[in-house]
């Protein structure tokens, strides 16, 4: 669906053309030689500056016989200032891509061919890669529920790129840029089906199947296993429910003399609350708690795709719904986690936790993982504090930290760190059991945090607080209303740049 092309751009028999265009303050927009004279007038009358996303459709048939390109429709795209950042330059790509697939759709185009802009400010693998992901995932689109409808803009079918640089440097840009983007993309697919499909069972067998396709084990802990190994967390939270809990665990090894980072995710496929029950208005979105799973689970199909040979990589998917009901856990019962830690539940809305918590504990025994990061629509808190359009960010080691937040910041996915500390954690003492697990309103993102940071012990871990980003993230061009498919291309980004944490 995307690829690169070695055809030269007037011949092109598709359906659109594009070109790209460069801001240049009030003066006449930068852009391709051959497209100056299209630009220009459009430009003088006021119409185009080439501001990030703006766009321009012009029509061969309107040009000379001599100029006229073979596609019937050309479409410019501005990508706004020249920018010095390479974060940002990235962006500014992506944005633009997913401004073409919008366009694309809109004018019903099945194959669309893509010029690149000459760009001195970024490498050429970079710039096709940032704009294969702008065009991956603003082509995405989730429609499997409704009936056919002829009127509906189906998705692009066909992405061609090209450009005056290197067709190799391209190839290897379309290619690192199409497998997260179509990673982000099934991980939108998984958070969009609803609570009755995408079930514990799902996370299961999408682990099973990246099991035979690529070079990963997949293990899956069922129910009566974790009772034989005292997982009280994940089957305290499932206690209401009709549908077995299950702990994914994908691993990858590349060489055992590697580092080892372990990917945690929340997998909760359905969050009523329990017993402390939600209220009905937008309950419908905790269909969406699973997005830590899927951000965890798609990194892993890239990572299977790519057998990167620098690190390890072990993911664990605790997948469960949380429900009410006569078997369910219920406020002030007490559990005992993966290791003998025991919890006072205050609350059983506060589930994520404790299924991480007997993820964490457990892979951190099991596998030893030099590095930890965990993933998860943990709470509300996060969306109060840091909007839909940062990730919160907690760690006990600065130099995970750093390398999280300059993967997101590459990614077009910021993170915000917040702050641990005994402080926090002393608002999760209990009368009667070693911890409980709510800390009171006050700082609830980060006492969330504090009670993973019980299970973790010293090893290096941070954990990303998805919760308001996961979904209704930042408008963008290439970023739809809905699930986000955040923090997947983060991972992917952490993991591509991975080395010891110390030397
Ligand atoms: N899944 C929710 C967090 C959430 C809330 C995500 C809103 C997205 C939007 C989580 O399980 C939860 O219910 N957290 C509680 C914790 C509280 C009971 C301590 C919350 O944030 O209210
Ligand atoms: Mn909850
Ligand atoms: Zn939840």
């Amino acid at each position: 669906m995307i690829s690169v092309t070695g055809k030269r751009p007037e011949n092109f028999k598709g359906d659109l053309l594009v070109y790209c265009a460069i801001q240049h303050k009030d003066k006449m927009p930068l852009c391709e030689e051959g497209i100056k004279k299209l630009v220009k007038p459009a430009w003088k009358s006021g119409d185009f500056k080439a501001k990030p996303g703006e766009t321009i459709f012009l029509y061969s048939d309107l040009l000379g016989h001599a100029a006229k390109p073979a596609c019937p429709r050309i479409l410019i795209v501005g990508l706004g200032e020249r920018k010095e950042n390479i974060d940002e330059v990235r962006e500014q790509l992506r944005l633009a891509g997913g401004t073409v697939a919008g366009a694309a759709r809109k004018c019903r185009a099945r194959k669309v061919l893509v010029v690149l802009p000459q760009m001195k400010e970024i490498l050429v693998a970079d710039k096709a890669e940032a704009m294969s992901e702008g065009l991956v995932l603003g082509n995405y689109s989730f429609d499997c529920y409704k009936k056919e409808d002829k009127d509906r803009p189906s998705p692009v079918r066909n992405f061609y790129l090209t450009g005056s640089d290197s067709a190799t440097s391209l190839r290897l840009g379309v290619k690192r840029g199409r497998t997260t983007a179509l990673a982000a993309c099934r991980a939108r697919d998984m958070a969009n089906e609803p609570g009755n499909f995408w079930t514990p069972e799902k996370f299961a067998e999408f682990g099973k199947d990246l099991g035979k396709k690529y070079a990963i084990k997949c293990r899956v802990i069922e129910k009566a296993a974790m009772k034989k190994l005292g997982m009280g967390g994940i089957l305290a939270v499932n206690q209401g429910s009709a549908s077995p809990p299950k702990l994914v665990i994908l691993e990858y090894i590349s060489n055992t003399k590697n580092p080892t980072l372990m990917l945690v995710g929340k997998g909760l496929t359905f969050d009523s609350g329990g017993v402390s029950l939600k209220p009905a208005a937008g309950m419908e979105d905790m269909k969406y708690d699973m997005c830590g799973g899927a951000a965890v689970i798609t990194a892993m199909q890239a990572v299977g795709q790519e057998q990167p040979n620098n690190v390890n990589v072990i993911a664990l998917i605790p997948a469960t719904d949380n429900m009410s009901g006569g078997a369910a856990v219920k406020p002030g019962d007490i559990i005992t986690h993966f290791g003998g830690k025991t919890s006072e539940i205050i609350n059983t809305d506060a589930e994520g936790r404790l299924i991480l918590a007997d993820a964490l504990a457990y892979g951190i025994k099991k596998y030893k993982p030099d590095a930890v990061v965990d993933l998860a629509t943990l709470t509300g808190a996060v969306i109060i504090g840091l909007g839909h359009h940062k990730t919160g960010l907690l760690a006990n080691d600065d130099t995970l930290a750093a390398r999280l937040l300059s993967a997101g910041e590459s990614a077009g996915e910021p993170l915000w760190r917040l702050p641990l500390g005994p402080e926090y954690s002393k608002q999760l003492e209990s009368k009667v059991a070693d911890i409980k697990n709510t800390g009171g309103r006050p700082a609830g993102t980060i006492t969330a945090a504090a009670y993973l940071q019980e299970f973790v012990g010293k090893t290096p871990w941070a954990h990303c607080d998805i919760a308001g980003t996961a979904w209704g993230f930042t408008e963008k061009s290439y970023v739809p209303k809905g699930p986000s498919g955040i923090a997947t291309r983060t991972l992917v980004t952490l993991i591509r740049n991975w080395k010891p944490l110390k030397k």
